[in-house]
């Protein structure tokens, strides 16, 4: 560890049983050895809470603690995290054990942070057991006062599911094939999800803190573009620093991917440092086809989380292990040893993170971006619901198709949650954004009023927060705003033969598995982009993309998924219109520039990464600090970066 200049290690993740090998014997003498030789070798350790794997014999003594699925069957112990957040007996033991450790290493110097837990909901998200429906139950009376309001908030009388009280509230378990599960209580199902499991990570993070209050608590978020397990955006304020998990998406999205998710944590970081708690040196064991890195891509990620914000840069896992389901996913010492190109490229990493923070590159923070692509955790939830208009749109692959159309525009664009400062920015967009709460209908009116630009698309505003539809045509709220009244949508697919699978737009793109059919254009709005259809599809000519004004600001619509590639496409002339400038034309699209900066401006780190498969030549000012995958000619003052 000393060679690879690591200084953090998160330790006894999943060592509960043998912290406390049987119900009456504690054993710290192991952790005890390890903390003292980290620390004795200037290592700092994030000591874990050591809740996220229970011990057998707790399974064995208390069957109750497992969850159980939606067919009502408990979950089988023998993996990680069997167990229910709203069991009374599993909290006790689980407070139990936070309260040992932190009156062990409560005042240990080596121990500076506490690593609540581990990726909490992974497995235990959904959990139907009758712990869960009496919490359910409790959590519904507190949030909604009255049972009169429940049923009008879950639209109960259509399809007689009216209750006449709380005790006949019921969680979504398993009502017979092909049942739909009333959309309102699967959407309150979700929130409960993410608020019992953060009531249990509360309760953990007490315990320590009445006995340990001076030392910061952290647990690791999923934060991707295709995860939702949590609503992070109620996280990042119980935490005292945010450190997220990512694992790459091979494939031509790879550093996009990463840059977005990474824009998000950012974000939740609130201005705080954070971590990158775990990511991959090279291939990870658990999909279906494990890719490893391509050389050079261990040290170019790392360095695009920390120019993305990130101020720690950790990796799941230190040593390759022999056994147990983990065996095959990569580590910073693989299983050839380390005399091994990644364990080299592990060094070479920890002397550049070296150099980068004695230049002061701690004390920066990302260099905010002049455009905020707005990303809501219950929009993607409300999507998932099986009786929607297509199953083929989903809210997260709206934030990242727009984050990529920008970056090939020249933008890097920060990506903020629902409820945060997104009506702080130049401009915003509501990517596919099914829910506008009365509060964001208000926030967006305000912005737009105030001289706001902002960029709506199809799937946004047509909900409230109860999943109830804003009447009166789409998007039913911010209508005026927008300009564009939508009175059906045309969903579009090749199920079936001589179906309409896609639509073609003026401006040379093509619109994929949704179109809105906009049936007015106010006074106020103008037409950028019409389909231009065979006659029997009823769209030729319709309006795709239109621009308003309202107030001071000015408002896009787009009323068709285009994907990235439409979406880069029809960019520049609404960029144009909205009065957003961007990079030079010559500097557009191949590379991804990120800044970091401190207050005074005397620390400014300036990252180019290549987003494509192809060699990218960059002119660069003055003498590179690190250049991974990049050649330097000095003489030119470029660098070719692969
Ligand atoms: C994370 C988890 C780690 C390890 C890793 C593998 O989800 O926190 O313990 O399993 O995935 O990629």
């Amino acid at each position: 560890m000393g060679q690879a200049g690591v200084n953090t290690v998160a330790l006894a993740i999943f060592s509960w049983d043998r912290i406390q090998p049987t119900e009456d014997r504690w054993d710290f003498g192991w952790l005890d050895r390890i903390i003292d030789k980290l620390g004795n070798a200037g290592i700092v350790v994030d000591l874990a809470s050591a809740t996220a794997t229970a011990p057998l014999w707790l399974y064995e003594s208390h069957p109750e603690v497992l969850p159980r699925d939606k067919y009502g069957h408990p979950v089988n112990a023998g993996s990680r995290q069997s167990w229910s957040p709203t069991s009374p007996v599993f909290k006790e033991y689980a407070l139990t054990l936070c309260r040992k450790l932190a009156e062990r290493y409560g005042t240990n110097p080596y121990v500076t942070a506490w690593h609540m837990g581990n990726e909490y909901g992974w497995n235990n998200r959904y959990d139907y057991s009758d712990n869960a429906l009496n919490a359910f139950r409790l959590w519904c009376e507190r949030k909604y006062g009255t049972i009169g309001a429940l049923n009008q908030a879950w639209g109960t009388t259509f399809w007689g599911q009216e209750m006449n009280s709380f005790d006949e509230v019921l969680i979504p378990r398993f009502m017979g094939a092909d049942s739909m599960v009333n959309p309102g209580q699967k959407l309150d199902f979700e929130r409960f999800g993410n608020d019992m499991l953060l009531d249990f990570y509360k309760a953990e993070r007490d315990a320590i803190a009445e006995i340990c209050p001076d030392k910061p608590f952290t647990t690791n978020f999923m934060v991707s573009t295709d995860q939702c397990v949590m609503n992070y955006a109620k996280w990042a304020d119980e935490v005292d620093f945010v450190s997220n998990d990512h694992y790459f998406h091979e494939g031509e999205s790879h550093l996009d991917e990463l840059a977005c998710s990474d824009a998000l944590m950012d974000s939740l970081a609130l201005g705080k440092p954070w971590y990158v708690m775990e990511h991959s040196t090279s291939a990870v064991q658990w999909k279906p086809l494990n890719t490893r890195k391509r050389a050079g891509e261990l040290m170019r990620d790392s360095l695009a989380h920390l120019a993305m914000g990130s101020d720690a840069i950790c990796y799941f896992q230190w040593r390759q292990s022999k056994a147990g389901a983990e065996k095959w996913h990569s580590s910073m010492v693989p299983h050839a040893g380390p005399d091994s190109q990644i364990f080299r490229d592990v060094c070479e990493l920890g002397a550049d993170l070296n150099k980068l923070a004695d230049e002061g590159l701690l004390s920066t923070k990302l260099v905010k971006s002049k455009v905020a692509v707005v990303f809501d955790y219950e929009s993607q939830w409300a999507t998932e619901h099986t009786a929607t208009p297509t199953q083929e749109v989903r809210h997260w692959t709206e934030p990242l198709a727009w984050f990529r159309a920008l970056a090939d525009n020249g933008l890097t664009a920060d990506v903020v949650p629902v409820r945060g400062p997104w009506d702080e920015y130049e401009a915003v967009v509501l990517p596919s954004l099914t829910i506008l709460s009365e509060e964001t209908t208000r926030r967006v009116r305000e912005y737009v009023a105030n001289g706001g630009k902002l960029f709506v698309t199809y799937y946004t505003g047509l909900v409230d927060d109860k999943d109830h539809v804003w009447l009166g045509g789409y998007p039913g709220s911010i209508r005026d705003v927008v300009g564009v009244r939508v009175e059906e949508f045309a969903p579009m697919g090749n199920d079936f033969p001589g179906a309409m699978d896609h639509l073609d737009l003026d401006n040379g793109t093509v619109a994929h598995d949704f179109a809105d059919v906009i049936t007015s254009v106010a006074d106020t709005a103008h037409v950028v982009a019409s389909f231009k259809a065979d006659k029997w599809t009823g769209f030729d000519g319709a309006p795709a993309i239109t621009v308003n004004d309202f107030g001071d600001g000015k408002a896009a619509y787009v009323g068709a998924r285009l994907g990235r590639e439409g979406l880069a496409k029809s960019l520049p002339v609404l960029l144009e219109e909205l009065g957003i400038e961007t990079s030079a034309e010559d500097d557009r699209g191949e590379v991804l520039r990120v800044e970091r900066a401190d207050e005074t401006g005397e620390n400014h780190f300036v990252f180019l990464f290549n987003r494509t498969h192809d060699v990218a030549v960059v002119d660069v000012e003055g003498e590179p600090l690190v250049a991974s995958l990049a050649q330097v000619n000095e003489s030119e003052r470029t660098a070719a970066i692969q």
